[in-house]
């Protein structure tokens, strides 16, 4: 079984995810992550986003271990991995590593913007999480707060907007929903019932 879950940032995809994986006792793929990985190192390396040479070798030296979520789930790190994620050949360095993690043995759960449409268009379920900009953005302003970082709820929902555009917007892998998914709106849920919501999905698929 594998499970596709895609949708924009903070939609509580990969919240939904983790608990999917967690409760199935599936393995997980954060595949935001490998894309903030490579951003990251891009930076470090003291290279510019707009370096695509550079975030192409980034892209294609980075191994599925020893990532620091701390450090990749800071405010920045998401726009700056929207801005490398635009880049075709910096996806396609990436697509090997996902395909083999969602072909493990026994199934796994993927999250991220592109699973269902390029990643694994074989998947079922496919759900695309969303919710509206303004419930996204007071999410991740308090998980931001929460990990002690300094936020201005405006500056966030800004944040959300502009990386909705250019998920959406880009010529590579855009932002979209499979036309075999299923969309699941948690604007009023919380998390318990998004995860009931989810999994009630994935149940009438088995
Ligand atoms: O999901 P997360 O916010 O961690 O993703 C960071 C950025 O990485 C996204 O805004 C998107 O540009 C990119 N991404 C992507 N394809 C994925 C996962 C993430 O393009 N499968």
């Amino acid at each position: 079984m594998i499970i596709a879950i895609d949708g924009p940032a903070a939609s509580g995809k990969g919240t939904i995810a983790r608990r999917l994986a967690q409760h199935l006792n599936l393995p997980h793929l954060d595949t935001g992550l490998l894309y903030r990985a490579t951003a990251r190192a891009l930076l470090e390396q003291g290279h510019d986003l707009s370096d695509r040479a550079a975030a192409i070798a980034s892209a294609r030296g980075l191994a599925l271990t020893d990532f620091d979520e701390a450090a990749l789930r800071g405010r920045g790190m998401g726009e700056a991995a929207s801005i490398v994620a635009a880049i075709p050949e910096v996806r396609v360095a990436l697509v090997e590593m996902q395909r083999g993690f969602a072909l493990r043995p026994g199934g796994a759960v993927l999250d991220g913007r592109d699973i269902g449409t390029v990643i694994c268009p074989e998947a079922r379920p496919k759900i695309f999480v969303t919710a509206s900009v303004e419930a996204r953005a007071t999410r991740r302003a308090l998980e931001l707060k929460s990990r002690g970082e300094k936020v201005d709820y405006a500056a966030v929902l800004e944040d959300i907007r502009t990386r909705d555009a250019r998920d959406s917007g880009r010529a590579a892998a855009p932002l979209k929903v499979a036309g075999d998914a299923v969309v699941l709106d948690t604007t009023k849920l919380d998390v318990e019932a998004a995860f009931k919501a989810a999994l009630a999905i994935v149940e009438a698929t088995l």
